[in-house]
């Protein structure tokens, strides 16, 4: 059993990233798959996490692993775990690791939306690799745009995040309150929670958990190998 906790006295201890309690749902094992070209099937990956968890950063680095050798089958997101509340001024939503970590969700929503891969994930990448406390400052914005070679100031990217790096732009806020319902449909609660073909895989929450089939890169590379075969069976025979 994962352990609840209060997301009131969480915001006071930010060190564990676990989540809020959102209403059980049934999940949904249906794929949902809208494939973009005629050849194949690629597999969705999805991960649930918050910018500024440590256990965010941890996974993303583990699929920065997997992508070296899955890239090409994989339709990876990442999706972003936080709570509606009409009263937070600036996002009407609530980060557990503050309003710099919901900065931090806008702006990586806003270049995946505008940049493909694997711009957006390089871009994602660099923030993380400045520390997971400067994920989310506008100079860090900034700069990482510049690392990945996005025109923040002049280009969509910055209309939709701000043009200032503040991940306060109106187009972004909105991307991250759909986010965090889309979050709250997954039942995903945790981050870092992993899911291959919308099932819910792997969970780190200061260790990993629920990871039956394995948590190391070769294991989910082996996972999204199978689901792709699955998902593209008789392909071949066309
Ligand atoms: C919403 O945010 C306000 C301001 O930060 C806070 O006082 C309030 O407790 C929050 N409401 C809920 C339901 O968490």
């Amino acid at each position: 059993m994962l352990t609840r906790v209060v997301w009131s006295a969480l915001s006071l201890v930010p060190s564990v990233c676990a989540g809020l309690v959102a209403e059980q749902q049934p999940f949904s094992n249906a794929p949902d798959i809208i494939s973009t070209t005629a050849s194949d099937v690629k597999v969705p990956v999805t991960l649930g996490v918050m910018s500024r968890c440590p256990d965010a950063l941890l996974c993303e680095a583990v699929f920065d692993q997997v992508l070296k050798k899955v890239a090409d089958k994989v339709d990876l997101r990442l999706t972003y775990i936080g709570k509606l509340n009409s009263s937070e001024p600036v996002f009407g939503v609530e980060c557990l690791h503050g309003p710099q970590e919901c900065a931090g969700n806008v702006q990586q929503l806003c270049v995946a939306k505008y940049r493909p891969m694997p711009l957006w994930w390089e871009y994602v990448m660099c923030q993380d690799y400045q520390s997971k406390e400067k994920v989310g400052l506008a100079d860090i914005a900034l700069k990482c745009a510049r690392v990945v070679g996005i025109d923040w100031e002049t280009s969509d990217v910055g209309r939709c995040a701000g043009l200032d790096g503040s991940g306060t732009g109106e187009e972004g806020i909105a991307l991250l309150k759909e986010s965090v319902q889309a979050t709250k449909a997954l039942n995903v609660e945790k981050s870092c929670t992993i899911l291959i073909n919308n099932e819910q895989i792997c969970i780190h929450d200061e260790t990993w958990k629920e990871c039956e089939n394995g948590h190391a890169p070769a294991d989910f590379v082996r996972q999204i190998q199978a689901a792709y075969d699955k998902l593209n069976e008789g392909f071949s025979m066309i």
